[in-house]
């Protein structure tokens, strides 16, 4: 049985570091895990240019520990206005790694998001030419379909379409949870790949209503039923380089997630490899965790693979039950529980 597994150096595909105080308080939990990480544009207001994506990498590495090297990837804000010109001039010069759509309202600030994905059609004919990929939210937002259908209606009413009128487009379906996601980019060209989160892989949305309303397994697109969590465990390990890591990790203070009207996210940075590990572990994949973790995303991207390793020892750590932030407390992923395996930077 495996009790040490050392890997290459991963990265996170896909975080929210937030801003100001909050920034400051939960970046080094993924900047010790992980060499580089794809930043989240929602603030308010979003990030939507060249000057905001540069003054939110510096606010970012100023509040990065200095023992830690971490590098984050910056993500230009789509809207209905967004001038292709101006993500073009981001990317150009290495301010912008990639462009993400929010359908307008689809979670947390996304109110500035893409009312009709029309509207975004030069902008994604330029990425498409300079091959700069687009972070794809897939839900549709409509009040009248069903908040269990809304990703897989997004790929019959969205997401075909753009992958047919842009061939070639890099498309990074975010944070898949069903079935239907899995399929759809395992039989899509290579150009077209998919993040998958730990809690994801974790638990089905049974968690959200276990013996009463449970606000910290709530997010969006939320959990959905057993046999979708089991094809996405599929997906994960099943060594195809279409889907990589990326952990949603999504802070919320504990009184923004237990209120009459909770904020969607999981706040997983913190334990993000042991959680994976773990998933990993009991699907006997222990081998496949590397490239899920390490090698699929940088070569999606294009950008070279990490040096260094980190180690994951077969031991538990106790996860606690709640973290200080912003002069209040968090609840992480796995709050009060134990997992199995310990991470250390070897
Ligand atoms: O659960 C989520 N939280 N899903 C998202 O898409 C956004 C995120 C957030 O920013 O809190
Ligand atoms: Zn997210």
């Amino acid at each position: 049985m495996t009790q040490n597994l050392t890997i290459r150096r991963p990265d996170d595909w896909h975080v929210h570091l937030r801003d100001g105080a909050m920034l400051s308080d939960v970046v080094n939990y993924t900047a010790r895990q992980f060499s580089r990480a794809i930043i989240m544009p929602n603030l308010t207001p979003p990030v939507t240019t060249v000057t905001a994506g540069t003054a939110y990498r510096q606010r970012i590495l100023d509040a990065v520990d200095p023992s830690l090297s971490f590098e984050p990837l910056m993500v230009c804000y789509l809207t209905d206005t967004i001038d292709a010109d101006e993500v073009a001039r981001g990317h150009a010069e290495g301010v912008f790694t990639a462009c993400k759509l929010y359908p307008a309202n689809a979670t947390t600030n996304s109110s500035h998001g893409v009312t009709d994905i029309k509207n975004i059609y030069p902008v994604l004919e330029a990425m498409q030419r300079i091959g700069m990929p687009l972070l794809v939210h897939g839900e549709v937002t409509h009040q009248d379909v069903d908040i269990f259908d809304r990703e897989a209606v997004f790929i019959s009413d969205v997401l075909k379409d753009v992958v047919k009128d842009f061939p070639a487009l890099k498309i990074i379906f975010e944070h898949i949870t069903t079935a239907e996601a899995a399929d759809f980019v395992m039989a899509a060209g290579p150009n077209i790949a998919a993040t998958i989160t730990p809690h994801h892989l974790e638990f089905n949305r049974n968690a959200i209503f276990q013996g009463g309303i449970r606000p910290h397994y709530y997010c969006l697109p939320i959990a959905k039923r057993e046999k979708h969590r089991l094809a996405l465990r599929n997906a994960a390990i099943s060594g195809s380089p279409k889907f990589f890591l990326g952990t949603d990790t999504a802070p919320h203070t504990v009184e923004a997630k237990q209120s009459a009207c909770g904020c969607a996210g999981l706040f997983n940075a913190p334990y993000a490899l042991e959680a994976y590990a773990k998933v990993f572990d009991e699907e006997d994949a222990l081998d496949k965790l590397e490239g899920f973790a390490s090698e699929f995303g940088p070569r999606f991207y294009g950008i070279p693979l990490n040096d260094g390793t980190v180690t994951l020892t077969r031991k538990d750590v106790s996860v606690p039950e709640t973290l200080d932030v912003m002069d209040t407390k968090i609840v992480p992923f796995h709050s009060g529980g134990t997992l199995p395996w310990t991470f250390s930077r070897s």
